[in-house]
């Protein structure tokens, strides 16, 4: 059997294997044959619905200083703002009357924003909006932090491990940041029972098959009930200004291979890679996708929140993202589900 006819049959593979079936990334008939598997699964658990998550990027302030990211600490050029919690509200309220049922709070790892201050702004989320999930998307904590928020009503939390290898993590961190933290914050999440993401970029610099093949084993071994990639894409401000981005055909295949490595999964379709393709996240849902994130963060913050260049949707209010988005789902055979869009068990 050829390593993509084992992951159908058995949705797991050793690391030897995923790095010979990364091999076949370019072939047509390993290719279609998972992407075909892809969508059958994604069919039979989810039907033709996509989930939509309202994204509300309320802190590009940083004290980390990712080699990849815009809004690292040492990005002087980088424009800083914060939200208050009025203006998160205001986003949750505008995203409610939207349809949007999850509201995904993003930042860098700001100190403004301790424990406290969190924890209130989650209460009063859910005070308001009880039917709708809140996912925390702000980066390492400790246990207790992790435990606190998820106490104030927090139902999942999005931390990409960003590279499984620790040479390329060492590549695409400075010292004061280490995998093995990274992955005790994911195992810390799962065990507090938030519902817990991770994923990484493809084709950030250094990365290899070998690199790849480590980040499915993880996965597999991690099992979290979201993923998200999407491709690297190089900021002007980082060191990586000159790299060239992440290729749209492997994230497709990658989708498609973790669709069928873990079939329940909530998968997006991701900003960055609709900004490498025009059309990259109705290629995404057609390789095995089912979330979109569209943006409710205020418009005149948007382009603030700048993680790699030519970020797609900075001009658009968050009424006219989710008119486009229903338009392009609807373009590929999929429709909006207006649902929390919840991990199935
Ligand atoms: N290109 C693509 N994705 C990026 N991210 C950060 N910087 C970049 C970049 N230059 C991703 C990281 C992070 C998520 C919020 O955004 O994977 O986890
Ligand atoms: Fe934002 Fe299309 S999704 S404008």
């Amino acid at each position: 059997m050829t390593p993509a006819e084992t992951l159908i049959n058995s949705h797991r593979l050793s690391r030897e294997e995923y790095a010979a079936l990364l091999i076949k990334a370019e072939d047509e008939g390993t290719r279609e044959l998972l992407k075909t598997e892809a969508v059958r699964l994604r069919r039979k658990y989810y039907g033709n619905k996509v989930f939509t998550r309202g994204l509300i990027e309320f802190t590009n302030y940083c004290k980390n200083d990712c080699y990849y990211c815009g809004i690292r600490c040492g990005n002087q050029k980088a424009e800083r703002y914060r939200l208050t919690e009025e203006e998160i509200l205001e986003c949750c309220r505008e995203g409610d009357k939207l349809g949007f049922r999850t509201f995904v709070l993003q930042g860098g790892e700001d100190a403004w924003f301790t424990d406290e201050r969190m924890e209130k702004i989650i209460r009063r989320i859910k005070r308001e909006f009880p039917d709708c999930a809140v996912t925390l998307s702000i980066g390492e904590k400790s246990y207790e932090s992790y435990r606190k928020f998820r106490e104030a009503g927090a139902d999942r939390y999005l931390l990409r491990h960003e590279t499984a290898d620790e040479e390329h993590y060492r590549m695409l961190h400075p010292e004061n940041m280490y995998l093995s933290k990274r992955k005790q914050c994911l195992y810390n999440l799962k065990a507090l029972g938030y519902q817990t993401g991770a994923g990484f970029m493809v084709g950030s610099p250094g990365q290899t098959l070998e690199t790849l093949a480590a980040d499915l084993e993880f996965l597999q071994e991690l099992k979290p009930q979201m993923v998200g990639i999407g491709p690297f894409i190089p900021h002007h401000g980082t060191k990586f200004a000159n790299e060239k981005a992440g290729s749209v055909s492997l994230t497709l295949f990658l989708l498609s291979i973790i669709r069928i490595m873990l079939p329940k999964v909530l998968l997006p379709a991701t900003t960055a890679l609709g900004t490498v393709d025009p059309r990259g996240r109705e290629k995404g849902l057609e390789a095995g996708a089912n979330v979109v994130m569209p943006n409710l963060s205020p418009l005149r913050n948007r382009k603030q929140y700048d993680l790699y260049d030519n970020k797609i949707c900075t001009g658009d209010e968050a009424a006219e993202c989710r008119t486009c988005l229903a338009r392009r789902v609807a373009s590929v055979g999929y429709r909006l589900a207006d649902e929390r869009g919840d991990a199935l068990e």
